[in-house]
């Protein structure tokens, strides 16, 4: 297992470009399935979670083929040779669930290992089963798979997401697409995640309206070809950055980025106290002066994101003052709140909220990434205590940011990455 080293906090500063969305590629990547001749996804990141999605579909047939401009992916399924999503590779990526909609549309029948939980919640598929049977598909669970089965066409019906789901929304959008018929997903996440999957959908011949907005509706239609797509930035890594530079004190201009999809972000750190100045492209945060106590809460978009929470809240406990954050998405999502505490973070939990007293500066431990944005969480705090910071069980950080000490290197920080056979 691979860490990292943070010698000692300085304020960054510099340019860093973001890369394309982990949450916006993922989904696309499954719905490539749908399309009869190849398709070519761009500004793809370099992330472990897409080499599964990669690997997931070679194993269900598709050709899948790096192009020369690396950061551009083939994908074409021209027959199915599997359809099944085995558990060693759901277990290791949770969004392997999202091949369920595309093979049920396309062959008639997938099975599924079911994801088990994750370190931040249990983590249910229920709403995607549900949209599925709504569209008639039979649903039989046993032996920790669920397999989903259709004997005709799947038919346009009405279905309402108890919870704006993203993955349950983008699940159903993929098996509806190719359904008899017009359907419709109401109380459906408005994500800009789920916009540019409907981009690629529409683009590929489908016909999806009113994606971005709580209603979708879907005209069915009898075929999908392959096309090309660029995917959207990552609003979660250019967030993350924009926190490194609060953090740090720091000057960063950050491109790449859609202003749009950081609202959000960019009213919380504003009430802060940093300065924020927007581009059409690029955002450039700059940390100077005091920071200030806040009250935060995640939503579903356009709330705040609980993928910025752990991040935030490491800002929080270097900010001088009272402050309260509240998860409402995910039921444990505070796993960096132990660890920020062996940071001298000063932070109670009570339910689903943290209370924080914030103070100057942490002081540099060892401590662990237990999740992707906790682990985050963690490089972000590093960057900003006093002495040095070491953080093992990295993994969970490659899965959502590539090469995150070299970018952070390039703003000046002193962080180094230690593969295991160094220590
Ligand atoms: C997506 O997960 C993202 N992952 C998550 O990002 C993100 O945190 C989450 O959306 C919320 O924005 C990808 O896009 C690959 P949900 P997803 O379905 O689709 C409940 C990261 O760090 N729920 O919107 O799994 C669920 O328990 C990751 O990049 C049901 O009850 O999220 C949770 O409380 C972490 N039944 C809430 O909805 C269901 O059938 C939100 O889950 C589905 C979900």
């Amino acid at each position: 297992m691979a860490k990292y080293i943070i010698s000692e906090g300085v304020p960054l500063k510099g340019t860093i470009k973001v890369d394309g969305a982990k949450n916006s590629v993922l989904p696309i990547i499954a719905a490539t399935l749908l399309g009869e001749s190849r398709s070519i996804i761009e500004e793809v990141p370099d992330l472990n979670d897409v080499k599964i999605m990669c690997n997931l579909l070679r194993s269900l047939g598709a050709v899948v083929e790096p192009q020369a401009d690396k950061s551009a992916i083939a994908f074409h399924l021209r027959n199915t040779t599997n359809s099944t999503a085995p558990y060693e590779l759901v277990n290791k990526l949770r969004a392997s669930f999202l091949v369920m909609g595309p093979m049920l549309a396309r062959e008639g029948f997938v099975r599924v290992a079911l994801p088990g939980g994750c370190p931040i919640g249990s983590r249910p598929v229920d709403l995607h089963l549900k949209g599925f049977a709504t569209l008639g598909a039979e649903i039989a669970q046993g032996h920790g798979y669920v397999e989903a089965r259709r004997t005709r066409k799947l038919i346009g019906n009405k279905i309402y997401l108890d919870f704006p789901s993203v993955g349950a929304t983008e699940n159903i959008m993929m098996a509806a697409v190719l359904a008899d018929g017009q359907t419709s997903i109401e109380n459906a996440a408005i994500e800009p995640e789920i916009v540019d999957l409907a981009s690629y959908l529409n683009e590929m011949g489908a016909c999806v309206r009113g994606a971005g907005t709580d209603t979708i509706r879907i005209e069915g239609v009898e075929r999908l070809k392959g096309c090309n797509h660029a995917v959207i930035p990552d609003r979660i890594e250019a967030g993350t950055y924009m926190v490194a530079a609060a953090i740090t004190h720091g000057n960063v201009k950050i491109d790449n980025v859609v202003p749009d999809h950081l609202k959000p972000i960019i009213a919380k750190l504003k009430e802060i106290g940093t300065e924020i100045e927007e581009d059409t492209s690029s955002i450039t945060v700059k940390g100077s002066g005091d920071l200030k106590p806040i009250d935060l809460k995640t939503l579903p978009y356009p709330g705040f994101p609980t993928d910025m929470q752990a991040q935030m809240t490491s800002l929080l406990s270097c900010t001088a003052g009272t402050s309260i954050v509240t998860e409402t998405i995910f039921e444990n999502r505070f796993m960096h709140v132990s660890e920020l505490k062996r940071m001298g973070a000063n932070i109670k939990i009570e339910g689903r909220t943290a209370v924080i007293e914030g103070k100057g500066k942490l002081t540099g431990a060892s401590v662990k990434a237990t999740d992707l944005r906790a682990g985050a969480a963690l490089v972000l705090a590093g960057l900003a205590a006093e002495g040095s910071t070491e953080i093992s069980e990295i993994q969970h950080i490659d899965r959502g940011y590539c090469a995150l000490d070299k970018k952070l290197q390039a703003l000046g920080a002193k962080i180094e990455r230690i593969e295991e056979e160094q220590y």
